[in-house]
């Protein structure tokens, strides 16, 4: 039941476009929940960017799928931790797209390791792609909204960011201090972009995502006594599946959301509501 990763493949495409015309860029969205919100922006109308660093089959794949719906959708490999990259993968976006309205700043790692075995190379990488990562990309996107400014042939914002963030950026997280860190940072990053960019009518926002199905977190949900494990901290008793988060990032970035700024979506499964104070403290 629990023991493979999900096909995130749909049979059908769906006949409600609510992102009909627009651009939008994912990071690491070869797999796990990049793929999954991808295909689903894709399925939603907008032509999409998949950014990966590894494996291209597993992008072509994506783009395929965005494809088969009718939308356009471009492989391009750059490592997001990388200004040089980024601002390449940029450039060579506006040069086939034309824009960008929506980004969705994905790409993320774990190193684990207890804090006193933590390496400094361990702990700069997390920080370089989860939060550095996330810095380059939004400053070449908000870059590209202030110049464009609001085009309401696609939509009434000049712009809208997406921060995958975590549930971490608020449970701290034994073993997991880099992850903790990056993510907690990226919180506070999102808001004061939010604010800063706000009065340009540009929408920044982060996804918090729970235990969700992906390669990143597998030794938590592929036995059947880790699952059992696991949903101690998910009260509504399931694991999160990654079209969980796709589902919620079309419409945030989509004008149905035109009124959400600066605050995070916790999907979850109620993981942040503290379980373990269920019949204790
Ligand atoms: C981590 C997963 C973990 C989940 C809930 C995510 O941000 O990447 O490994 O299962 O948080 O703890």
């Amino acid at each position: 039941m629990n023991q493979s990763l999900p096909e995130v493949v749909m049979p059908s495409c769906p006949v409600n476009k609510l992102l009909e015309g627009q651009k939008a860029l994912v990071t690491g969205a070869n797999s796990g929940i990049g793929r999954a919100v991808a295909i689903g922006l894709g399925h939603a109308g907008a032509d999409v960017v998949v950014n990966y660093v590894a494996n291209p089959e597993a992008a072509d794949a994506v783009c395929q799928e965005i494809e088969r719906c009718g939308s356009k959708a471009l492989a391009i490999q750059a490592d997001v931790s990388n200004e040089t990259q980024v601002q390449a993968m940029f450039k060579l976006m506006m040069e086939t797209f034309g824009t960008i309205d929506v980004l969705v700043n994905n790409a993320g790692i774990q190193r684990d390791a207890p804090f006193d075995e933590l390496t400094l190379k361990q702990w700069q990488q997390v920080i370089a792609v989860n939060l550095t990562g996330q810095f380059l990309c939004a400053r070449e996107a908000i870059r590209e909204f202030k110049r464009r400014g609001v085009n309401k042939a696609v939509s009434c914002a000049a712009g809208k960011i997406i921060c995958m963030s975590s549930v971490h950026e608020i449970v701290p997280w034994a073993g997991h201090v880099n992850y903790a860190a990056s993510k907690g940072g990226v919180m506070l990053m999102m808001k004061s972009i939010a604010q800063e960019v706000a009065p340009y009518r540009i929408r920044v926002n982060s996804i918090g995502p729970g235990a969700i199905r992906t390669p990143i977190n597998r030794p938590a949900w592929e036995t059947p006594e880790a699952y059992e494990k696991l949903m101690e901290l998910v009260p509504y008793k399931r694991i999160g599946e990654p079209e969980d988060i796709a589902r919620a990032t079309v419409w945030l970035a989509s004008d149905e959301a035109d009124y959400i700024n600066g605050t995070t979506l916790f999907i979850d499964g109620g993981m942040t509501l503290y379980p373990g104070f269920t019949e204790n403290g």
